[in-house]
């Protein structure tokens, strides 16, 4: 450890005793590819920035990206002609034109040199036999342009960006939960997090917070998502003021593995992989005819439930995804992970057999609302990666325009904390100096330290109170409802049924009790403070999903068919009230090049 690095542990050590705030100009809760990306840009703009995570940051679920990232490089033999402009517009069409155009734009727009500079920093990407950046076709893409480090392409970025933190000496806080945000004078200012490792917690004081802590698809109970994907981040900054956008967008991966839904990549159909019923059909004819298993995630899980449906699923409830064609030298190459996957989670060797696949929860298109540098309506709090909504994924979201989300907006993002953090700081500077001068310490802290207190008073009463349900309980039941309630296809009275079952989970959760009530790595306290959150967000999500009465990409209503731009082509915010639903208004989407049209594939 470098002397800077002593000194500054030191200083921390000590304000963590003294539970005085902990200050650095950007916090940054997160350690997923976006946090990194983003605390990379503070650095670069001369910031102090720290980066506190739940996990160890190689942990982070970016890591279980598999297929891909964007980027129009047009290093394909049938990628020439591409452009970000055909980017843009394949992921507007994608979204069924929910997405705010101009963002997606900039997505597209700015996806090469993103793409190109992690490969300067040393990302391992596979390679055509020219030495270029190899590219693969994608669902819903006009031509291959999906960059890949074969089938782990997450993992190989997620280790990219960690070594660019090291080398600038960022600081982490690993292993710290956020509990809450604290929001004074209308600024967030900071945040209360739990150190697991020792149960204590503490209060951080920043000049700007940025959320980047990844989805919540464990609100479901078939998901691809690591256990970590709670939403935690999400939920203490919906309950700080920041609206929820169009959460009633869930996508469903077509394949995953029948039985654990691990993720098997779209790179498997994007390499040639076929999707087989029970009698050995291709049945995306039916469906998708001109791009067949390439056609977008929500009409490949539309069309596999169909299947199921009508009698046409294997066992009970799956179909095959078949690769032997592609020969084992191909599958050794391109598809190694998934091999991996299916031999040791379903006992298959897709040399030889193929693999069972059926739709689970994937990703969340919906998320903190904030524009395209992640700034969200709270002054002081920013947004990015999953667990936002710039709003760029609209109603579906493109295969590999999510790795391409964290480099893009966790850049821009983080350069924008920067300005927002100097603007206030300026701004703030005389008062700050009078503070200090006076003894008052940093402004602000004693916001800080209250809402640390009533943070440690809540805790403490949750492990005094001695009878109760457990969480797990009621963590199955919301997870179950959302699967059969809240699922590929929706109609009023399921919708209606769910709504009303977390409405009364809600209401139980506020008499949970913990089975451990340690200190020292109490997981049981985490998943209890969590499971508030996630049920938050599962009402948001269903309630959204029970009031928008159309078809709109991965938002399927079998009792209203059809998508209905002339009532819904708008944004559904939800904004957090304590005690009660969430308040529900709508927002204009911005529509600038590309009138929506109906989508066909
Ligand atoms: O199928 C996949 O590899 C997943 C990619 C993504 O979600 O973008």
């Amino acid at each position: 450890m470098t002397d800077k690095r002593m000194t500054d542990k030191r200083m921390t050590d000590k304000r963590m005793t003294d539970k005085k705030p902990i200050y650095h100009t950007i916090l940054i809760i997160g350690g997923g590819l976006s946090g990194l990306r983003a605390a990379v840009a503070v650095h670069e703009a001369g910031q102090d920035v720290a980066v506190l995570s739940k996990v160890y940051p190689i942990r982070s679920h970016s890591g279980a990206a598999q297929g891909g990232v964007n980027a129009a490089l047009g290093n394909h033999p049938e990628g020439h002609d591409d452009s970000w402009e055909r980017h843009a517009f394949d992921t507007i069409k994608g979204a069924d034109y929910l997405a705010d155009q101009p963002r997606a734009e900039i997505l597209a727009r700015e996806a090469q040199e993103r793409v190109l500079e992690m490969e300067h920093w040393g990302a391992y990407f596979s390679r055509f036999p020219n030495g270029r950046i190899a590219q693969r076709p994608f669902g819903g893409a006009g031509f291959p342009r999906t960059c890949y480090a074969a089938d782990r392409t997450g993992h190989h970025l997620l280790h990219t960006l960690w070594e660019q933190c090291l080398r600038r000496e960022i600081p982490f806080y690993n292993e710290w939960l956020v509990t809450r945000l604290v929001v004074d004078e209308g600024r967030c200012c900071g945040a209360i997090a739990l150190h697991i490792p020792t149960g204590e917690l503490h209060v951080f004081a920043a000049g700007a917070v940025i959320v980047a802590g990844g989805g919540h698809g464990r609100i479901y109970a078939k998901s691809s998502n690591a256990y970590i994907n709670t939403g935690s981040a999400t939920a203490a900054a919906y309950r700080a003021g920041v609206p929820l956008e169009d959460m009633a967008f869930v996508q469903f991966h077509p394949t995953t593995l029948y039985g654990t839904n691990i993720l098997i990549t779209e790179g498997v159909r994007g390499e040639g992989g076929y999707l087989l019923n029970a009698d050995g059909e291709r049945f995306m004819a039916d469906y998708a005819p001109q791009v067949m298993e390439l056609a977008p995630r929500d009409i490949v899980a539309r069309a596999i439930q169909t299947e199921v449906a009508e009698g046409r699923g294997i066992g009970d409830g799956y179909v095959h995804l078949d690769v032997r064609h592609l020969g084992a030298d191909v599958i050794q190459e391109h598809l190694p992970g998934i091999r991996q996957i299916a031999m040791d989670f379903a006992g298959v060797d897709p040399i030889e057999t193929p693999i069972p696949v059926q739709p689970a929860q994937h990703y969340s298109m919906g998320g903190l609302a904030c524009d395209e540098n992640g700034e969200t309506p709270l002054p002081g709090l920013f947004a990015i990666g999953e667990c936002s909504c710039i709003s760029v994924h609209g109603a579906n979201r493109l295969g590999g325009n999510s790795l391409l989300e964290t480099l893009v907006f966790g850049k821009r993002a983080g350069e924008q904390a920067c300005r927002w953090a100097c603007r206030w700081a300026c701004r703030w500077a005389c008062r700050w100096a009078n503070q200090v001068a006076s003894g008052g310490g940093i402004p602000q802290e004693s916001a800080l330290l209250s809402a640390l207190h009533e943070e440690q008073a809540a805790i403490e009463a949750l492990r005094a109170r001695s009878t109760g349900e457990r969480q797990i309980a009621l963590r199955r039941q919301m997870q179950a409802t959302m699967t059969d309630q809240v699922g590929v296809y929706r109609e009023a009275r399921s919708l209606a049924q769910a709504v009303e079952t977390l409405a009364e989970l809600k209401d139980r959760y506020r008499h949970v009790t913990l089975d451990h009530r340690g200190k020292a790595f109490n997981y049981d306290l985490v998943d209890t403070l969590e499971l508030g959150g996630m049920l938050d967000l599962a009402q948001a999500t269903a309630l959204t999903a029970l009031r928008r009465t159309e078809c709109r990409g991965a938002h399927w209503r079998t009792d209203h068919p059809g998508r209905d731009d002339e009532n819904w082509l708008k944004h559904s915010l939800a904004t957090y009230v304590p005690g009660e639903p969430p308040r529900i208004t709508y927002q204009d989407v911005i529509i600038t090049r590309y009138e929506p049209s109906e989508r066909g594939y």
